[in-house]
C-alpha cells in the first residue's frame, strides 16, 4: 500500500483544525431535508458532521482508512472508502456534494470533478473548496506541503473554473478568508 500522510496525521487532524460555522460554504450548499449529501476528500468528518440532521445521509467519501475510521465516530455520518475519480454511484441521484480542501491533494482532479458533475441530479449543487492562492498563509502551506512531498496540485482560480468548463449548469466563485470556494448548479 502507498505511504499516505492523512493516515499519519488523522489522530490529530481534528484537533489541529476546527470547522467555523459561519463558512459560507454551509449557506451555498442550500442543504435539502432529506437529502444525499457526498463530502468528497471528506477526512474525518470534520466538516459533513456539520451537514447531518433534517433526515440528510451524508456520505464521507475517501482514499485514507485511518481519515474515515475518525468519521466512522461522529454520529449520522457513512463513511466510504473510494477513489474519487471512480465512485460506484448511479447517475443523477445526489442532491448535494462538497469537497473541501481535498482537490489540489486528488491527483484526477478533472476526473474527479467529472463524476461529481454526472452524480449531481438536475438542479443539485456542488461546492468546491479550495486555498486560495493569492492569501500569503496559503504560500506558505504551499511550500510546506512541497517539503513534506505531499504531492499536491494547488489551483489557481482560473483553472478551477475551468474544470467545469463545458459542463451544462452555472459556476461562480468567491474568496472567504483565504478559501476559494466554487458553486456549481447542474442545470
Ligand atoms: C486536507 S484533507 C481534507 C479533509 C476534509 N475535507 C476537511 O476539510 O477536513 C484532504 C483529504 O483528501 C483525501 N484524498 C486525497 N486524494 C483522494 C482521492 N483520490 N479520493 C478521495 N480522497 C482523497 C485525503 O485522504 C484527505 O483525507
Amino acid at each position: 500500500m502507498p505511504f499516505n500522510h492523512f493516515d499519519v496525521i488523522s489522530g490529530i487532524y481534528d484537533r489541529w483544525r476546527r470547522f467555523d460555522s459561519s463558512h459560507p460554504l454551509i449557506d451555498l450548499l442550500d442543504l435539502p431535508a432529506n437529502g444525499i449529501i457526498l463530502d468528497i476528500g471528506g477526512g474525518t468528518g470534520r466538516v459533513a458532521r456539520a451537514l447531518t440532521g433534517k433526515g440528510r445521509r451524508v456520505v464521507v467519501i475517501d482514499i485514507s482508512a485511518g481519515m474515515l475510521l475518525k468519521a466512522r465516530g461522529k454520529a449520522g455520518l457513512v463513511p466510504l472508502i473510494s477513489d474519487s475519480a471512480a465512485l460506484s454511484f448511479p447517475a443523477e441521484r445526489i442532491d448535494r456534494v462538497l469537497i473541501v480542501d481535498a482537490l489540489h491533494h486528488i491527483k484526477k482532479q478533472q476526473e474527479t470533478i467529472d463524476e461529481i458533475c454526472r452524480l449531481l441530479k438536475p438542479g443539485g449543487v456542488a461546492v468546491v473548496v479550495e486555498p486560495d492562492l493569492k492569501a500569503l498563509f496559503v504560500k506558505f502551506i504551499v511550500v510546506l506541503e512541497f517539503v513534506l512531498l505531499m504531492g499536491s496540485h494547488f489551483l489557481k482560480e482560473r483553472d478551477l473554473l475551468d474544470l467545469f468548463e463545458r459542463k451544462a449548469g452555472q459556476v461562480s466563485s468567491i474568496v472567504w478568508r483565504g478559501n476559494l470556494i466554487v458553486k456549481y448548479i447542474k442545470d
